[in-house]
């Protein structure tokens, strides 16, 4: 085998491990920016009396940033770490449980007898716990197991948790815990727009509760993310196609991943070690097969009309381009623009507020979510991987070519 052939081998052998759509980092090397937040968080956990709550979108990173950070401190060797991802059948108690299902208790006995030595004995701490757990048992126990390590407890997915009860207790162990300054710190990450949304009760914990926003990741965020992966499998690409890879994402490192993942195989498969547009092209279309189910079917469903030259593409494609706000909704205005310059006609806010409204029905499957009074109705994707979806499937469907996209993207991003 030649050394380029080797080289071909080992990358497609890597490719699955380096760029991994579907499941966050957890190697500091293949970890891309986030260098605000990672101190952010890391200044929060480790600061005694405080604790922190990091949410946003789905697929921005949320899980990758607590991975490293856990991981840096469970490699200084002084902290004990719990990871907890919940579910929806979790109550308070479950919560705690699974946080401390690890935990090992070693208590020594007075021996038996004049000269007798005393033993050990090892116990999970969980089969001492009382059946219903109380903030006050857990500080308790907190405040025993700290005494040796500070201890910090994420708790992952808590959005999945929809009693308001559970949510009420969680923000009442924290202030307790916060109230007698015990060195253990809650990490809770969820899905949601805001705090509010995560946590019932929030306000009486605000003052020692760091609220971390995860945006979306800059454009030199997600060219790191590609060219840290491509370097990695020691492979090259072509700065047209990177770009390319990069504006396609939208910030949504997920996305990256994906279209990263594909265009590398597409390359390999030709036997190239650089990844060029065409490789990009046929890596999306790859891409866009292997989307969620759920995501292709409401394209379908929202893209679909009796009547020949309807504009709903258009219209989707528009609204996936019009400038978000930073929670992602965009007004009708904000898709003038855009659908001007893609369909090459002076379209104004009349000719298709009708198709923004219908968007937002169950009839076309519910693809945009609609808030606001009359005169400041904003829209947002449902599914914030919906919006990319609909730019790469333009671009492989050539309702948009990659000039017009480019300048689109041009005027509607920073
Ligand atoms: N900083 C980063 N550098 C490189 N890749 C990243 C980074 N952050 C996230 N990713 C990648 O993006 C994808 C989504 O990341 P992750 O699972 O951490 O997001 P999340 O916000 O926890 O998503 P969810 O809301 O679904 O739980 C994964 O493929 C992960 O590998
Ligand atoms: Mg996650």
């Amino acid at each position: 085998m030649s050394a380029e052939e080797e080289a071909i081998t080992q990358a497609r052998l890597a490719v699955g491990q380096v760029f991994t759509p579907g499941s966050p980092v957890n190697e500091r090397d293949l970890f891309s920016g986030r260098i605000e937040q990672f101190n952010f968080v890391l200044d929060a956990v480790t600061q005694r009396g405080y604790h922190a709550v990091m949410y946003g979108e789905r697929g921005v990173g949320k899980t990758s940033l607590a991975n490293v950070i856990t991981s840096a401190l469970d490699r200084s060797g002084k902290w004990i770490i719990s990871r907890v991802t919940c579910d929806v059948s979790d109550d308070y108690a479950s919560l705690w449980r699974k946080a401390l299902q690890d935990v090992v208790l070693t208590r020594s006995r007075p021996g038996v007898g004049f000269n007798a030595e005393d033993t050990t004995e090892n116990g999970r701490l969980v089969d001492q716990l009382p059946l219903e757990l109380s903030p006050d048992n857990i500080r308790r126990t907190l405040i025993e197991m700290s005494s040796a390590s500070p201890i910090l407890i994420v708790f992952d997915e808590f959005d999945r948790i929809s009693s308001d009860r559970t949510t009420t207790l969680m923000a009442d162990t924290i202030k307790s815990l916060s109230d007698v300054g015990v060195a253990a710190t809650v990490l809770l990450i969820g899905v949601a727009d805001s705090v509010a949304e995560l946590i019932e009760g929030h306000a009486s914990i605000e003052r020692v509760l760091v609220q971390i926003p995860m945006p979306r990741m800059s454009k030199d965020e997600i060219l790191d993310i590609i060219l840290k992966g491509i370097s990695r499998l020691g492979m090259k690409i072509d700065q047209s196609a990177c770009d390319e890879v990069a504006s396609l994402s939208q910030g949504l490192p997920y996305i990256a991943h994906l279209l990263s993942l594909n265009s590398v195989r597409a390359a390999l498969h030709l036997d190239s070690l650089l990844v060029k547009s065409d490789h990009v092209a046929s890596g999306m279309q790859r891409a866009l097969d292997q989307w969620q189910q759920s995501i292709k079917v409401s394209y379908y469903e929202a893209s679909k009309s009796q009547q020949p030259g309807h504009i709903f593409k258009e219209v989707l494609l528009a609204c996936a381009l019009a400038e978000v706000d930073e929670l992602g909704f965009f007004t009708a205005a904000a898709v003038r623009a855009p659908l001007r310059a893609i369909t090459k006609k002076n379209y104004d806010i009349p000719n298709f507020a009708r198709h923004l409204k219908e968007l937002s029905e169950a009839g076309r499957g519910e693809l945009l979510q609609r808030v606001g009074e009359t005169r400041r109705i904003r829209y947002r994707f449902t599914s914030p991987i919906m919006r990319p979806y609909v730019v790469i499937r333009a671009v492989a469907e050539n309702l948009i070519g990659k000039a017009a996209l480019k300048q689109i993207q041009k005027t509607t991003t920073a």
